[in-house]
């Protein structure tokens, strides 16, 4: 039985303060779920406060993006052991936001600006082996866009996405996998839940492909892309979604704790 999981990604919102009162409201509606691993992923300024409000509880704390150097003359970025010094034990790789969301520039950033969302399959590669060498869990993000669903290249895309994201990867049954539809990430509009599964079965028979059954039994697979209270049940009824990866509804406690609940098996 793999254990289900569930993460908020709160992407650039949250003060410190806001972090830290988010935390305060939401332990009391979760301490007695005791079998779901439930994750917080807050903005890098917030996760030292953050880690701190969840300590002696059964929330853990995580970042939404790492670099795999440790040190260096990289100036800007953020490693794996600087982020277990904040208190971080997973990390989000390769959300499609810092992919380069719908695969252009963000509408506002004019030329190079929209260079700055840069992950490829190589960088995703390099930040999940930077990951596991600290014992930092990554959660992998991996999904299509609108037009390479209709243009019937959901598989293709998400198989060459998942081997790329394994390539070399040693300690794959720690990962954590989230199936994100890029067109179903803040717009309201949810996978239908047979799909989700679907793909999200299709992930556990690539990454078999190239680890065996035993791992690809143990990897966890959430969901991600307009999940909230109404759908979260049916969705992780479905077999092959062991958690969620929550944007929009993880913002505020009450809507964040009836999705932990409906994991709670
Ligand atoms: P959403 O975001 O729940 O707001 O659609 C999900 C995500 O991007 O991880």
């Amino acid at each position: 039985m793999r254990k289900p999981v569930i993460a908020a990604n709160w992407k650039l919102n949250k003060t410190i303060a806001e972090a830290q009162a988010f935390i305060q409201d939401f332990k009391p509606l979760v301490e007695n779920i005791s079998n779901v691993e439930i994750i917080v992923c807050p903005v890098f300024t917030a996760l030292a406060a953050a880690s701190e409000s969840a300590k002696n509880s059964n929330i853990a704390i995580g970042a939404q993006d790492i670099f795999w150097k440790d040190n260096g003359a990289y100036t800007g970025e953020v490693s794996a052991p600087l982020l277990k010094d904040a208190g971080a034990q997973y990390v989000i790789i390769g959300h499609s936001e810092r992919r380069g969301r719908f695969g252009v520039p963000e509408a506002d950033l004019e030329g190079d600006a929209g260079k700055v969302f840069g992950d490829t399959d190589a960088s995703v590669n390099a930040k999940i082996k930077a990951a596991l060498a600290h014992d930092l869990i990554p959660i992998i993000c991996v999904g299509e866009t609108l037009d390479e669903r209709e243009a019937d290249r959901t598989d293709s895309v998400i198989e060459a996405q998942v081997k790329a994201a394994l390539d070399g990867v040693e300690g794959v049954e720690k990962t954590i996998f989230a199936y994100e539809p890029v067109w179903a990430i803040g717009t309201g509009k949810t996978c239908d839940s047979a799909e989700a599964g679907r793909v999200c079965g299709f992930i556990r028979s690539v990454i078999g492909n190239v680890t065996n059954q035993e791992i690809s039994d143990a990897v966890r697979i959430q969901y991600g892309g307009s999940v909230k209270a109404e759908n979260a049940a049916e969705l992780l009824s479905h077999p092959d979604i062991d958690g969620a990866l929550v944007g929009g509804a993880s913002l505020k406690a009450e809507t964040f704790a009836p999705i932990v609940e409906a994991a709670f098996r």
